[in-house]
C-alpha cells in the first residue's frame, strides 16, 4: 500500500492551488453577491487544461488520471465552490460520458472543443418532477425518419446559460420504464430550445443553473449516444463518476474553511491569548482535521479505483455521502471559530458554508447515495 502522491499529482495540486489564489480569490465575494458567472477564470481553466483533465490527449485533453482530478478540484474549491461545479460537471459528466461512449465522429465534433474548454457542457437529466427517480422522466423524443423531435422541460441544469453542448436525457419507448430512455447530444441555438430562467440560490451563486424547455427540437438521429435505450444506464455510469468530482467540490470547500478557522484561531486574541490556546477551539479543529482526513482517504480511493478499472459506483456514493456530511460540519464550525467575523462575507467562511448545502444535495442527494451503497452492499 503506497500513500504518496507521484510528483506528477503533486505538480497538478500545486498549479490549481496557485491559480485559485491568484485567479479565483480577487472577486470571489463580488460574483457570489451578484451571481455572476466567472466567465474569463473558467476561460483561463480550460487554457490551463483544467477543463477536460482527463482525456485523451487525441481528443485534446490532459491524459490525466482521476487522482489528478480530484487534487485540482479540491485546490479549486477551497476558494470558488462555483468554479468548481463548472469544472466538475465538464470534466465527469460531459466530456467522460462523450468519451466513453460517444460515436468518434460526436468526439471529433463535440469532445475535442469541450476538453480544451473552448466551450462548455451541460448534463440534463432532472425535471421539475424527476429529480431523485430519474426513471420518472417526461422529457420525450420521438424518431422522425432521420431525427428525434425532442419535448419536455429539464431542471437544476449547470452551465445552463453558458454551455454550448448538453447532453440530454429522454423517453424515446415509455413504456419499457428506464429501458425505454435514450440519451442526446443538444446544440445551444437550436430552433425550439429555449433557456428559461436563473435560479436565484443560496450558495454556488456564481454557477449558472437554469431550467431549459425544448419544444419540437429536432435532433439527429447521429447525435443519439450509443443505442435507443441505453440513456437510463448512461446517466448511471456517468454519474457514478461525477460523484468523485463532486465529492472532491465537497472535500475542498471543508478543508478552504478548515485552513481559514486554523489561521484565525492563531491570529486572534481572547482572554490574553489566541483562540488557538484554549481548548474549546483545539477540540473543534481536531474534529474538523481529523474528518477531512477520513473524506480524503474516501476521495482519493474512489478516484484510485477508477483510475485501475475497478468498480467504483459504491465507492464513490460513499465518498460522497461522507464528504458532503463533513463540508457541511466543518463549514458550520469554522464560523464559529470566527465568531462574528465568521457571519459576515469578508472571511470568506459563511460563504463555504452556503456552499457546502448543495454537495448533499446535487449529483444524488445523500438518501440516494445511501441507496447505492446499500444495494452495493446487499447484492
Ligand atoms: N451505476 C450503474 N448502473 C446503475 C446504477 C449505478 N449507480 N444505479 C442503477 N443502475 C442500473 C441498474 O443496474 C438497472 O439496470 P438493469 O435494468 O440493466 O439491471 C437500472 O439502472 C435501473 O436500476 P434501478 O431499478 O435500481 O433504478 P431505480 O429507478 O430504482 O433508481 C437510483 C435508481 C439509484 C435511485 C437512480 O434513479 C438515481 O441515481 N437517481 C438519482 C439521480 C441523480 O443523481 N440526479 C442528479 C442529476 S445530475 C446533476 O445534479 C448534475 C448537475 O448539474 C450538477
Amino acid at each position: 500500500m503506497n500513500f504518496d502522491y507521484t510528483e506528477e499529482h503533486l505538480a497538478v495540486r500545486d498549479a490549481a492551488r496557485e491559480f485559485a489564489q491568484t485567479e479565483l480569490l480577487p472577486g470571489v465575494i463580488d460574483r457570489d453577491t451578484e451571481a455572476k458567472f466567472p466567465h474569463e477564470q473558467i476561460k483561463k481553466m480550460g487554457e490551463l487544461g483544467f477543463m477536460g483533465m482527463m482525456v485523451d490527449p487525441k481528443y485534446n485533453g490532459g491524459g490525466m488520471d482521476t487522482v489528478s482530478y480530484v487534487l485540482a478540484m479540491e485546490e479549486i474549491s477551497k476558494i470558488d465552490a462555483s468554479a468548481s461545479v463548472s469544472m466538475s460537471v465538464n470534466n465527469s459528466l460531459v466530456c467522460w460520458g462523450l468519451e466513453k461512449y460517444g460515436s468518434e465522429a460526436q468526439k471529433e465534433k463535440y469532445l475535442k472543443p469541450l476538453a480544451t474548454g473552448e466551450i462548455i457542457g451541460a448534463f440534463c437529466l432532472s425535471e421539475p418532477e424527476a429529480g431523485s427517480d430519474a426513471t420518472s422522466q417526461k422529457t420525450e423524443a420521438v424518431k422522425d425518419g432521420d431525427h428525434y423531435i425532442l419535448n419536455g422541460t429539464k431542471n437544476w441544469i449547470t452551465n445552463g446559460s453558458t454551455a454550448s453542448v448538453y447532453l440530454v436525457i429522454a423517453q424515446t419507448d415509455p413504456a419499457k420504464g428506464h429501458k425505454g430512455i435514450s440519451a442526446f447530444i443538444v446544440e445551444k441555438g437550436w430552433d425550439g430550445f429555449i433557456i428559461g430562467k436563473k435560479e436565484d440560490k443560496l450558495g454556488i451563486r456564481g454557477s449558472d443553473t437554469h431550467s431549459l424547455m425544448f419544444t419540437d427540437v429536432r435532433v439527429p438521429v447521429e447525435n443519439r449516444i450509443g443505442e435507443e435505450g441505453f440513456g437510463f444506464t448512461f446517466a448511471m455510469e456517468t454519474l457514478n463518476g461525477g460523484r468523485i468530482g463532486i465529492a472532491a467540490q465537497a472535500l475542498g470547500i471543508a478543508s478552504g474553511a478548515y485552513e481559514l478557522a486554523l489561521a484565525y484561531s492563531k491570529e486572534r486574541k481572547a482572554f490574553g491569548k489566541p483562540i488557538s490556546q484554549h481548548q474549546a477551539i483545539q477540540f473543534k479543529l481536531a474534529d474538523m482535521a481529523t474528518n477531512i482526513e477520513a473524506a480524503r482517504l474516501l476521495v482519493i480511493k474512489s478516484a484510485w479505483l477508477k483510475d485501475q478499472g475497478q468498480d467504483y459506483a459504491h465507492a464513490s456514493a460513499m465518498a460522497k455521502l461522507y464528504a458532503s456530511q463533513v463540508a457541511m460540519d466543518v463549514s458550520v464550525e469554522a464560523v464559529q471559530v470566527h465568531g462574528g467575523y465568521g457571519y459576515v462575507k469578508e472571511y470568506h467562511v459563511e460563504r463555504l458554508m452556503r456552499d457546502a448545502k448543495i454537495t448533499q444535495i446535487y449529483e444524488g442527494t445523500s438518501e440516494i447515495q445511501k441507496i447505492v451503497i446499500s444495494r452495493g452492499i446487499l447484492r
